[in-house]
């Protein structure tokens, strides 16, 4: 196949023909063109594990500032995905230091508690929509668990968390627009409040561990800590939910694996890793080329942007063996569903413990499951996923 063919079967923006199966043009792309021009917006797809590696642990040559605004000669604005250091050092040191293994650990409870309310009221309906009833609540209160929302306040959180979400692509391409304005005067509005509360009388959550968090400058401004409440809701949710989703994808088109995860429980982490791989979530990120640059053989040009195709990476056969294959308690597994380097997903551990604690609750509870319903093919490349997964189980 040549360049060009490869390149006619692999096109990321477009209407969504790729989303229901993209792994057999990515791989068309690893053997033919693993670094390949996209379109005419100087947009390069890069596919394979090592390319991606390379692209991810090297922020000077490949630069997570990707912003319209960046290239329009202005400043990145702070946000810590889309910068690079030492303003992402600075916010990334700010957010690990309360986004500790105690931290996580402290939402054990809560989230087991969801999970059961969750599932119970799943398992009550004949036929059930995954998303609405577990994948898409469960992360949502978790972050609203973390920065001390309160039960009432839940669904105007949700209704800022899906606009921020639904918007930050578009933000990050084409520029402000300005119609997140209003959601973002809510927020700002609310968390100040929030913040004033915590100040007066701390609470063991993380927001108020980071309200009291001593930095060598001082304690942490305001605007710092907005922000940090913003990505929290942009990094954690949508995410987390394509874990759920793909595991129940997973669930379906393989029933031996919930034979096999009923019979040896122990095997849940690993199978967790598997689904990672297999149906990586985040299926690409995006970085600036800060100068011209060859990788596998082609020059890309100062400025051009650069989509590593993680969910590509995760499949390709120089790395994994038997790639296509779905294999519970494969080892090694290092996928790259977290991403790699300076940016390694801070979420980590906590999305670990959601997907591990949702399945395990379920588990038990089945025999198996299948979905019911076509899900919207063009959706589920997407982070969160198809907005409905309906499935019927077997008790
Ligand atoms: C299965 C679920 C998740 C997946 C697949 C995932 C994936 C990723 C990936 C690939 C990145 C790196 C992006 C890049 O390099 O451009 C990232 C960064 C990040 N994630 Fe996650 N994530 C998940 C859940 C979470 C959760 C639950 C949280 C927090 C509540 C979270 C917080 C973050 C943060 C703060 C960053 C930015 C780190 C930095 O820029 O240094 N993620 N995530």
């Amino acid at each position: 196949m040549t360049q060009a063919e490869a390149g006619a079967e692999f096109s990321l923006f477009d209407d969504g023909t790729m989303g229901a199966n993209p792994y057999p043009a990515f791989a068309a792309l690893r053997a033919n063109a693993p670094v390949m021009k996209i379109g005419t917006a100087g947009l390069w797809a890069v596919s394979r594990y090592d390319d991606v590696l390379r692209v991810l642990r090297d922020p000077a040559t490949f630069s997570s500032e990707v912003s319209i605004d960046v290239l329009a000669g202005e400043p990145a604005r702070p946000s810590m995905i889309f910068n690079d250091p030492p303003v992402h050092t600075r916010l990334r040191g700010l957010l690990a230091r309360a986004f500790t293994p105690r931290m996580v650990e402290l939402q054990r409870p809560a989230v087991q508690a969801y999970c059961d309310d969750l599932v119970a009221a799943l398992l009550a309906q004949e036929e059930a929509d995954i998303v609405a009833g577990l994948a898409y609540p469960l992360p949502v209160m978790v972050i609203a668990n973390m920065l001390g929302v309160g039960d009432g306040d839940l669904a105007t959180f949700k209704r800022w968390s899906d606009a921020i979400i639904q918007n930050v692509g578009v933000l990050l391409m084409m520029g402000d627009d300005g119609s997140l304005d209003g959601i973002n005067r809510e927020f700002d509005r609310y968390f100040k409040a929030r913040l004033d509360k915590l100040r007066a009388e701390p609470e063991d959550n993380l927001l108020s561990g980071l309200v009291h968090a001593e930095t060598d400058d001082g304690t942490l401004g305001e605007e710092d800590l907005l922000l940090i409440c913003r990505l929290l809701l942009v990094a954690g949710n949508e995410t987390t939910t394509g874990l759920i989703v793909n595991s129940v994808r997973v669930f379906s088109e393989f029933p031996h694996v919930v034979t096999e995860l009923r019979a040896r429980p122990e095997l849940l982490e690993s199978a967790i890793e598997e689904v990672l791989r297999y149906y990586a979530p985040f299926a690409a990120t995006f970085r600036r080329a800060t100068r011209d640059v060859e990788i596998g053989g082609v020059t890309i040009p100062r400025n051009d942007r650069v989509i590593p195709l993680m969910a590509s990476a995760n499949r390709d056969e120089q790395q994994f063996q038997r790639p296509d294959e779905f294999i519970i308690d494969r080892d090694p597994n290092r996928h790259v569903a977290f991403g790699m380097g300076i940016h390694y997903c801070l979420g980590a551990p906590l999305a670990r413990m959601e997907g591990e604690i949702a399945l395990r609750t379920l588990l038990p509870q089945i025999r198996g499951l299948q979905i019911s319903r076509e899900p919207d093919a063009a959706a589920l490349l997407r982070p969160g996923g198809p907005d409905t997964l309906f499935v019927r189980f077997e008790r």
